[in-house]
């Protein structure tokens, strides 16, 4: 199955990836998380990833084009994949197109996690990932019970650097002008359905898997 996640910085995408490619037993790509492995490992790629990420910006698209397609090429990418993240501009989005087609493979399902703006500061501002298993905490709506370590593996919890308040702001902005025209892209293409990312986590996925199973 090939999925592609929607939905603006907050909403949930990341929290919901990790349950679904459980599920479904396909790879996680998450054009965020490899961005930040990136700066992790110091390459020259997250250099330049780095400098956009911390301004609240997005990375140029001819660079986040090519780092997808590579992606997709791979051979665990050949019985299904979810897209966390990515496409976010219309160029990139026609650039997916044009790869798929390539690779002989589509879209199965196009989801688009929506959340209010004024509950999006508040998700990001209080999100904490554990700097071990990458697992997704909020200090009030999904804390873990051991405060500032991961229940799951009892790494350190940090906050990722463009989540303060300031940088969050002109992320939203660069949702609202470059990527919330793709709502529109892919409401035309017809593989397209919403879910209310306002409920619970776990009704948030429970509604998911009844779209992709089309129950
Ligand atoms: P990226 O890492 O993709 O960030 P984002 O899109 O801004 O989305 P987030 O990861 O912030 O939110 P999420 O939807 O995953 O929410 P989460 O599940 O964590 O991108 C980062 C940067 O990389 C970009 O700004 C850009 O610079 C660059 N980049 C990435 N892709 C790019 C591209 N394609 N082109 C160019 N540049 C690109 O949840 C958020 C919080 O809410 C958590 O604390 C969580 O616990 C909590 N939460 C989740 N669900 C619920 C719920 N149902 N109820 C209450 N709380 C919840
Ligand atoms: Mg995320
Ligand atoms: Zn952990």
């Amino acid at each position: 199955m090939q999925i592609l996640l929607m939905g603006p910085p907050g909403a949930g995408k990341g929290t919901q990836a990790a349950q679904l490619v459980k599920e479904l037993g396909i790879p996680h790509i998450s054009t965020g998380d490899m961005f930040r492995a990136a700066v992790k490992e110091g390459t020259e790629l997250g250099k330049k990833a780095k400098a956009c990420m911390d301004a609240g910006q997005l990375v140029p698209d001819e660079i986040t084009i090519g780092i997808v397609r590579e992606r997709l090429a791979k051979a665990d990418c050949k019985q299904g994949f979810l897209l966390d993240g990515f496409p976010r501009t219309l160029e990139q989005a026609e650039a997916l197109g044009r790869t798929l087609e390539e690779l002989e493979s589509r879209l199965d399902h196009v989801i688009n996690i929506t959340v209010p703006a004024e509950d999006l500061v508040a998700r990001i501002t209080g999100r904490r990932i554990c700097r071990a298993c990458g697992a997704t905490y909020h200090v009030s709506f999904n804390p873990s019970s051991k405060k500032d370590r991961c229940d799951a593996c009892d790494g350190e919890l940090y906050q990722r650097n463009d989540d303060q308040e300031a940088t969050v702001k002109s992320r939203l902005d660069v949702y609202e002008a470059q990527t919330r025209p793709l709502v529109n892209y892919y409401q035309d293409r017809g593989v397209y359905a919403e879910i209310d990312g306002r409920q619970d986590i776990d009704k948030v996925l429970a509604d998911i898997l009844k779209t992709l199973r089309g129950a």
